[in-house]
């Protein structure tokens, strides 16, 4: 079981995992993970692929965006989005960065749990709707970050 750089051979399980953590209108096709071929693109492999993680990094302004994190629901509470998230840092402490965010949904209160849990802290809320009220339904999310390689 380990933690390793996605390849072309990963897009089937990929795909699978894809389509059973994200509802169908915000799903990521094979072309955007082809895309995501060329970020930081890891997968959990374990036989198959219990999870991914793909990061935009920028090293002229020293930052990394995470924009996507999902395990297939057999193997949730294992600790594996725990795993990439600290392998991703683990790149991005070795490229220099010095910033992280991840953008998550107020609705996704387990998750906002994890990114607490690994260190990011939420900077602000981004409200969705006109009235700009931080609604479970409206979309609204929060932006989190943490520091790494503090000089
Ligand atoms: C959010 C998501 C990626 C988390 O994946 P995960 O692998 O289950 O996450 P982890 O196991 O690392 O951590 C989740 C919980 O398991 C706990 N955990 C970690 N290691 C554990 C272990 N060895 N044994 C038992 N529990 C463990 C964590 O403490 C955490 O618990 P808590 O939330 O109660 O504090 C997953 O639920 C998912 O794919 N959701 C759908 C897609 C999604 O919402 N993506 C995020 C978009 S922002």
């Amino acid at each position: 079981m380990s933690v390793r750089s996605a390849a072309e051979g990963d897009l089937n399980g990929i795909l699978e995992v894809e389509r059973l953590s994200f509802p169908i209108r915000n799903q990521w096709d094979v072309g955007d993970f082809r895309e995501a071929l060329k970020d930081l693109f890891l997968v959990f492999a374990d036989g198959g692929i219990s999870g991914f993680l793909i990061a935009s990094c920028w090293e002229d302004t020293k930052r990394a965006v995470i924009l996507r994190i999902a395990v297939h629901p057999g193997h949730r509470n294992r600790g594996i989005a725990t795993r990439l998230i600290e392998a991703a840092i683990g790149t991005f402490r070795e490229m220099g960065l010095r910033e992280v965010e991840i953008d998550v949904e107020v609705v996704k209160r387990g998750a906002i749990r994890l990114y607490e849990n690994v260190g990011f802290r939420t900077i602000r809320g981004i409200p969705m709707d006109e009235n700009n009220t931080m609604s479970n339904e409206n979309g609204s999310f929060y932006m989190m970050k943490m520091e790494i390689n503090k000089p």
